[in-house]
């Protein structure tokens, strides 16, 4: 059950975590998770994100080898290691996610570039939609793009369609280990209404 559903909570008060509480985060709790974010709207309802959660000690060790230096104490104590990738050919799927027009697939099969770059952004969508579902079912966040894609691919998801992203701790954040807080652009520095 969502814990809050208030956007301060989840945009003002939520921070990016460094450091993870020693909590679990139960299975339940990710399936959870998944079930919210499946709704959040992609290109055609394409849904191209794959994600692998990694809890167990063995898939951690892994991971471990890829990521930069600044980035391996807080991975490894983190509960959860969630990789969001992508299925660079997403578009096989059409049938089924947009049945009302399976035509459609051939938006995006004409051009593996673009599929590419679709695959892309609507992936980083969806893990935009995972962060905000997973704040407000009261989990914490730590995304992550220092590492080394091509290896994390050959690691986890050799001999398939699919790439890397970028990755997201999920746990309880310990919030001591929190960074100082980055400004941010005002609407006048980046936004216009015309
Ligand atoms: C896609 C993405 C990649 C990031 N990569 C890293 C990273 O490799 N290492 C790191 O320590 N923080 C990383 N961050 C965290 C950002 O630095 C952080 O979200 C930003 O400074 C805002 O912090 P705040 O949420 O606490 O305000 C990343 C964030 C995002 C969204």
């Amino acid at each position: 059950m969502i814990k809050n559903n208030e956007s301060k909570d989840i945009f003002v008060n939520a921070r990016s975590h460094n450091d993870w509480l020693n909590k679990d985060v139960p299975d339940q709790l990710l399936y959870e998770l998944y079930d919210l974010m499946k709704w959040g709207p992609t290109s055609a309802n394409c849904s191209p994100a794959r994600i692998i959660f990694i809890k167990s000690k063995e898939a951690k060790k892994r991971l471990s080898n890829f990521l930069i230096e600044s980035n391996l104490e807080k991975t490894m104590a983190a509960p959860v290691n969630a990789i969001i990738a992508y299925d660079k050919e997403f578009y096989e799927f059409i049938p089924k996610l947009f049945p009302h027009n399976p035509e459609a697939k051939e938006w995006f099969s004409w051009s593996e570039e673009f599929a590419e770059t679709t695959a892309f952004r609507n992936s980083s969508l969806q893990g935009a939609y995972l962060m905000v579902v997973a704040r407000a079912l009261g989990l914490d966040c730590g995304p992550m793009s220092g590492f080394n894609n091509e290896l994390v691919d050959e690691q986890f998801f050799s001999g398939t369609n699919i790439k890397s992203n970028f990755l997201c701790c999920l746990g309880y954040g310990d919030p001591s280990k929190i960074f100082m807080r980055l400004p941010r652009f005002e609407f006048d520095e980046v936004c216009k209404i015309i």
